[in-house]
C-alpha cells in the first residue's frame, strides 16, 4: 500500500469509528488517541512523507493536512455538543465551583474594632434615633439658639424642631435622661449634614459617642481611656496629643491628634471634653455629685487613616473590586 492508499484507508476506518461518535469522555479519549495522539495514525503518516518523491510530496501531504483537519474538527464539534457536558458532569474528581462570598464593610470593620476597645474596659452599646428633635441634638447640649450649627448650612430639618441628628451626642441626651448613673455606654450611629460633597465630606457619615459619668471622675480619667483606645486602634508606638478646643456641651474640651510619620503632621481623630455642668441640669443630674466625660469620633475618618484611603465617596459606591481588599 503506498502512502495515498494509507492515508485514504485512515480516513475510512475514521469514519466508522466515529460513526456514531462516542458520548462518554473515556471513548472519546481512546479515539483521539488512536487517530491524533503523539503515536496516532496521522503523526504515523506524516513521518512517511519523507519516503516519498519530490514531484507527488505537495499532493499528498495537502492531503493529509486536509485529512488531520477533518478529524480535528469533528472533535471539535462534539465539544461543543451536549456529550461533552454530560462527561463533566460526571467527572467527580473536578473541583467544586465556587460562589462569590462578600466581605465585611471596612467602615464596619473599623466600628467592630472600635466596640472591642471600649467594651473591653467595660463600657456597653447603645443607640438612639437618627431624627430627632432640637432638644436632642442642640437644646440639652448647650447649644445656644443662635449657634451656627444650627443653620440651614449643616443641618437637615426635617420640620422647625426636627433635624436628621448632625452628631451621635443626642444619644448622650437620651441614656441620661433614661437611666441613673453610674453611666459608662457607647453609641455608634449615623449622622447626617448638609455638606458639598467631595473627596473629605460625605452628607451622611458614622459616628461613635463615648459617654462615662460617675462620682470622682477627673479629666485624667479621660485621658487614660482615649490613649488606651488610641494605642490599642493604631499600635503602641503612636504618638498622640491632647489640643484645647470648644464644644458647647464639655468643658474644658480636647481634640486628640495622632502623628502621621507618613505625611510628616498631626491628624485629628476626635472631640471630646468633661461634661458641661449645663448639660447635666438639662437632664436633672447633680453636677455637685456626678461628673463625667464624653468624646466622640468619625468612623470614616478613623478607617481612612487605619486603611489609607483618599476618597471617602469609595466607602459609599459598593464597588467589589474596592471592598474585596480588606
Ligand atoms: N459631637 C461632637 C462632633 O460631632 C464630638 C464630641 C462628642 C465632642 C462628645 C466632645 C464630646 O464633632
Amino acid at each position: 500500500m503506498n502512502l495515498k492508499e494509507s492515508i485514504e484507508s485512515v480516513r475510512n476506518n475514521f469514519r466508522t469509528d466515529s460513526d456514531p461518535f462516542p458520548t462518554d469522555s473515556k471513548s472519546i479519549e481512546l479515539l483521539y488517541v488512536k487517530y491524533l495522539g503523539r503515536k496516532g495514525l496521522v503523526s504515523d503518516l506524516f513521518s512517511q512523507l519523507i519516503n516519498v518523491s519530490n514531484k507527488e510530496r505537495p499532493s499528498i501531504g495537502k492531503n493529509l493536512n486536509q485529512l488531520k483537519k477533518e478529524i480535528t474538527n469533528s472533535f471539535k464539534i462534539v465539544d461543543r455538543s451536549s456529550s461533552n457536558i454530560d462527561s463533566i458532569e460526571e467527572d467527580y474528581t473536578l473541583p467544586g465551583l465556587s460562589f462569590p462570598t462578600g466581605y465585611i464593610h471596612p467602615l464596619q470593620q473599623t466600628m467592630n474594632e472600635i466596640k472591642t476597645i471600649f467594651m473591653n474596659v467595660g463600657f456597653s452599646i447603645a443607640y438612639g434615633p437618627e431624627i430627632d428633635d432640637d432638644f436632642h441634638n442642640f437644646g440639652a447640649l448647650n447649644f445656644p439658639p443662635e449657634h451656627p450649627a444650627r443653620d440651614m448650612q449643616d443641618t437637615f430639618f426635617i420640620d422647625p424642631d426636627t433635624v436628621l441628628r448632625t452628631h451621635t451626642s443626642n444619644v448622650q441626651i437620651h441614656l441620661m435622661e433614661n437611666e441613673e448613673p453610674p453611666l459608662r455606654y457607647i453609641v455608634p450611629g449615623r449622622v447626617y449634614r448638609n455638606e458639598a460633597i467631595s473627596f473629605k465630606s460625605y452628607c451622611l457619615f458614622h459616628q461613635v459617642e463615648g459617654i462615662y459619668v460617675d462620682k470622682n471622675v477627673s479629666f485624667a480619667d479621660h485621658k487614660g481611656i482615649l490613649e488606651f483606645f488610641v494605642k490599642r486602634m493604631f499600635g503602641e508606638q503612636t504618638k498622640m496629643r491632647f489640643r484645647p478646643s470648644f464644644f458647647p456641651f464639655t468643658e474644658p474640651s480636647a481634640e486628640v491628634d495622632i502623628w502621621s510619620e507618613k505625611s510628616g503632621q498631626w491628624l485629628e481623630i476626635l472631640g471630646s471634653g468633661m461634661v458641661d455642668p449645663e448639660v447635666f441640669k438639662s437632664v436633672n443630674i447633680d453636677p455637685d455629685i456626678w461628673q463625667g466625660f464624653a468624646f466622640g469620633m468619625g468612623i470614616e475618618r478613623i478607617c481612612m487613616l487605619k486603611y489609607e484611603i483618599d476618597d471617602i465617596r469609595l466607602l459609599y459606591q459598593g464597588d467589589m473590586r474596592f471592598l474585596e481588599q480588606f
